[in-house]
């Protein structure tokens, strides 16, 4: 095989890496990550202006993000929240059937209309408020009840703990005959960002691949 063979060889393999290397770049371009911090105008294979780009790449991870319903209450330590129901207890009672007191009765209180339940008199506040009892709307309900509905005549301060809160609702969840379905977990951030690192490792074996092609080629041409 002549020379001119392996030149070609090279020429596609520089022009494959070369194409990944652009390709993972407008990746970060457009999602700036922390696998991006280890480009730099020094070590990129061509002048990126991060200035142009903005404050450059960005370090930051973002972690707060929706409550993944599907995936904690699942998880949640029911016994826990029966423990916890108890901070209710003086003005609820949670078996079925049970009697209201100064609030209603809280059996099957997922997914049930909001301010409906037989035999309580709500105030308007609560009257007022459309639709049922998602984990979304109980969540923020128990953990600020006049904040999520100013005026309510539940005079609780609220449930700040999360983890207790959500305990608390999954113990609730399972005082039903027929539990309301587990909403399916969200997109999986974490293997999506696992993704991401794998892709800064692959980059950096990349850009060692094209440093040393630029070596040999280097000492190649140093034959002639
Ligand atoms: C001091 C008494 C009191 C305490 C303590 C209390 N609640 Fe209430 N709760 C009420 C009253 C009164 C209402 C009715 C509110 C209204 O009409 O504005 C209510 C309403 C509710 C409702 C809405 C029920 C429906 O039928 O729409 C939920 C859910 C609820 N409480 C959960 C809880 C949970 C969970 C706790 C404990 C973490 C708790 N409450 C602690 C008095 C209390």
């Amino acid at each position: 095989m002549g020379e001119l063979f392996w030149n070609k060889v090279a020429g596609v393999v520089l022009a494959t890496v070369l194409g990944v290397l652009a390709i993972t770049e407008l990746g970060h371009l457009l999602v700036p990550s922390h696998a991006a911090h280890e480009l730099t105008a020094e070590n990129t294979a061509y002048p990126v202006d991060w200035a142009a780009i903005g404050s450059g790449p960005s370090t930051e991870v973002v972690e707060e993000g929706p409550t993944d319903y599907g995936l904690v209450l699942a998880a949640a330590d029911i016994g826990a929240g029966e423990r916890a129901a108890r901070r209710c207890a003086a003005c609820h009672t949670f078996n079925e059937g049970g009697a209201n007191g100064v609030g209603p009765n809280l059996w099957g209180i997922v997914n049930a209309d909001i301010a409906n339940h037989a035999g309580f008199s709500y105030s308007a506040a609560l009257e007022g408020l459309e639709g049922a009892w998602t984990y979304a709307a109980l969540d923020a309900f128990i953990e600020n009840p006049s904040g999520y509905a100013s005026g309510t005549a539940m005079s609780f301060r609220g449930l700040g703990n999360d983890d207790t809160r959500l305990e608390l609702i999954a113990y609730m969840r399972s005082l039903s005959n027929n539990p309301a379905p587990l909403p399916a977990p969200l997109a999986d951030t974490a293997s999506l960002r696992a993704v991401d690192d794998a892709m800064g490792t692959a980059m950096e074996a990349v850009e060692e691949v094209v440093e040393h092609a630029d070596d040999a080629g280097e000492d190649h041409e140093g034959e002639h």
